[in-house]
């Protein structure tokens, strides 16, 4: 027996942001090291996601995951014990190997994505560094430029608005700091704004503030108004980006907007969101369109895709084959990649490679259920993703991955390199 070796593996159950049960994998070495990781959870998930294993029944709504946990405990344990962390892709691979499914559904995703990331922890714990440094293996490090939530609408919000978020970025701040620095004042403005109409209702499940607007427009517009508030000049140094998250009211091309009570076909929304693009100063955007509207996605990208980054997320799911037929097709300039889509390091790793290769931009994104869990700070540093998203600027578990990311700038001192501008992921020609 090595010192470095796996020792034991622990499945536990432990709570998420939304009050619901998740899982918790701890590995510890024969060193004593320790690893620890928890999975976040979507509410807005694409259907080509590592499976979420929950028990269903009564249980915490269906949501209870004794399954998954005793995944961890029993059959993952069993494969793990002995083995040298360090070997990350070996053991991500046999994980794979031992579900035996095409979408992680005999384990559990959930189990699968906590376990490889504890791996992770407990293999830079071994090495006596930081998660982010272990990663890096001595590339280049980039601090990513934030996505921060203000109103939080779709799915996390009883799709009060069809959009799910409104966000702003700051590319052209000086560093992560400073981009944290302008949007606290625009959240801030954004916030007092809503109070003074008599509209603020507290925050959705990414903590953005709850959009009693009646249109989509008027998020926009009130968002616009909060960055002209804090002192701003909204623009390409701090502007709007969205995650329109279509697939949660578009399918076979049909796209049904609760809000403005319309009903559009693909080239209807592409006309909507272009006119949203030549009115306000949108620099991103997030699933446009639908996740089984390829052809959309292709329209949209050769329409804006030259000044505006067209992120895939459901359409993408984390899956390094999708991400090489959209850079192929050219139907997004971004991926997003979450960790439990994919279901192990590795093969989130792959997701966002895949997009560099292609010349995209590549955004380290947490889900909407999520904890004090922030193993992807190190993973959007030590895997220099250029871009972030964890939702608002408000609730612990949101905050933490802020504060995380303030630590890791800080202790990089004069080597800091904020990712900026040249993050943004836009067609070339
Ligand atoms: P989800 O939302 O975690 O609920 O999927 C996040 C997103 O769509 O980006
Ligand atoms: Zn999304």
């Amino acid at each position: 027996m090595t010192t470095s070796e796996i020792a034991t593996v622990i499945g536990r159950r432990v709570w998420d942001s939304r009050g619901r049960p998740t899982v918790e994998a701890e590995i510890r070495l024969a060193s004593g090291a320790i690893g620890r990781a928890i999975a976040p959870a979507g509410a807005s998930m694409g259907s080509g996601e590592a499976v979420d294993l929950r028990d269903g029944g009564t249980a915490f709504g269906g949501y209870d995951l004794t399954r998954a946990v005793r995944s961890v405990n029993g059959e993952i344990a069993a494969l793990l014990k002995g083995r040298d962390p360090r070997d990350q892709a070996g053991i991500d691979a046999a994980l794979i190997a031992l579900d035996g499914t095409p979408n992680k559904a005999r384990l559990g995703g959930n189990a699968m994505i906590a376990t490889s990331m504890a791996l992770a922890h407990a293999a830079a714990a071994e090495a006596g560094e930081p998660l982010w440094r272990y990663l890096s293996g001595g590339g280049a490090i980039r601090i990513p430029v934030p996505e921060i939530q203000i109103f939080g609408g779709g799915a996390h919000a009883a799709r009060r608005v069809d959009i799910q978020d409104f966000m702003v970025m700051a590319p052209g701040a000086s560093s992560f700091a400073q981009a944290l620095d302008w949007t606290a004042e625009v959240y801030r403005a954004a916030g007092l704004r809503m109070k003074k109409a008599g509209k603020l209702q507290g925050v959705a499940d990414e903590g953005g503030y709850w959009p009693a607007f009646g249109s989509n427009e008027e998020a926009l517009d009130e968002l616009v108004a909060a960055i002209a508030d804090a002192g701003f000049t909204p623009g390409p140094d701090i502007g709007i980006s969205l995650d329109v998250a279509a697939s949660e009211f578009g399918r076979n091309g049909r796209y049904r907007l609760t809000l403005d009570d319309s009903e559009l076909d693909t080239e209807g929304m592409i006309d909507l969101l272009g006119r949203w693009l030549a009115t306000y100063p949108i620099l991103s955007v997030e699933d446009p369109l639908a996740e089984d509207d390829e052809a959309g996605f292709i329209e949209f990208t050769r329409r804006f895709g030259a000044s505006c980054q067209v992120i895939g997320d459901d359409f993408l799911v984390t899956n390094a084959a999708r991400v090489e037929k959209a850079a192929q097709k050219r139907s997004a300039t971004a991926v997003l990649v979450k960790p439990n889509q994919a279901g192990t390091l590795t093969e989130t790793k792959a997701a966002l490679d895949a997009g560099k290769a292609a010349g995209f931009g590549t955004i380290v994104s947490a889900r909407s259920g999520e904890t004090e869990d922030v193993t992807i700070c190190h993973l959007a540093v030590g895997w220099d993703a250029g871009q972030f998203k964890v939702g608002s600027f408000s609730r612990s578990e949101r905050m933490a991955k802020w504060n995380e990311m303030l630590r890791i700038e800080e202790s990089l001192g004069a080597e800091a390199v904020f990712s900026g501008k040249k993050a943004l992921g836009v067609s070339k020609e």
